[in-house]
């Protein structure tokens, strides 16, 4: 099943809970939350305090992005303040398998994330231990920036890889995905699809929303 995942990234930050509501009511079930330190990409967003407060005006599942240099420092308060899934780089993390361990361990899904230029080898050892591989899709810091089409093929090879192992963690990209573009990203193969600044920069985000889960439907039933 296809997982449209709005970014807050480029919603606005002082209307929050109308913005979740909004989207909330199109009918997703995950909301990606964007965690930047300044140090690990050139951006600074929010910590676990907003993660608390979004905890409590949604039903939707938290989907955090840990865009931070040492995540392990962290992730204890991401758990306590209610994410569901916590996804951490491969490139911030020296102890990798004990990372995934520690979030799982906490009760949230545990995410590895890939840079555009880092290999899908990188993280062949701990497939088994994750509930999802995000490929990012343009180098992270910031929304509105145009989708790398490199990360199709690594997709279609991630694919092969999940099937290979018999595994079953979902396949998510972030960034640059629009409503142009969304139908050949799904058939490259991916599960949630993250889309910031195509849904919270258009001027009515739930009927993007609804636009994108229809062709998330359509684009599934060509998808080899
Ligand atoms: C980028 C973030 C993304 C961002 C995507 O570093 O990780 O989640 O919100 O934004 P768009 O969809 O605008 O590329
Ligand atoms: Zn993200």
């Amino acid at each position: 099943m296809i997982e449209i995942v709005p970014s807050i990234l480029s919603a606005h930050f002082a209307r929050l809970h109308e913005e979740i509501a909004q989207v909330e009511k199109a009918g997703v079930r995950l909301v990606h939350i964007d965690v930047m330190d300044g140090h690990f990409v050139p951006n600074i967003t929010v910590g676990p305090p907003v993660v608390a407060s979004i905890r409590k005006i949604t039903q939707l599942k938290l989907d955090v992005h840990l865009m931070v240099s040492e995540p392990d420092k962290f992730i204890p308060a991401f758990l306590k303040a209610g994410a569901d899934h916590i996804s951490v780089h491969q490139e911030a993390c020296v102890h990798l398998d004990r990372t995934l361990n520690s979030i799982r361990e906490g009760g949230a899904g545990a995410g590895v994330v890939l840079n555009p230029a880092t290999p899908l080898g990188t993280i062949e050892e701990v497939l088994e231990l994750v509930d999802h591989v995000l490929l990012m899709s343009v180098n992270p810091g910031f929304g509105g920036q145009r989708l790398i089409p490199s990360v199709l093929r690594k997709a279609s090879r991630l694919r092969a890889m999940r099937n290979e192992l018999g595994l079953d963690f979902a396949i998510e990209v972030d960034g640059g995905v629009n409503l142009d573009n969304l139908a050949m990203v799904i058939r490259a193969g991916f599960d949630w699809i993250v889309a910031g600044s195509a849904v919270f920069d258009s001027p009515d985000p739930a009927a993007t929303v609804g636009r994108m889960q229809q062709i998330a439907r359509e684009a599934t039933l060509v998808r080899v």
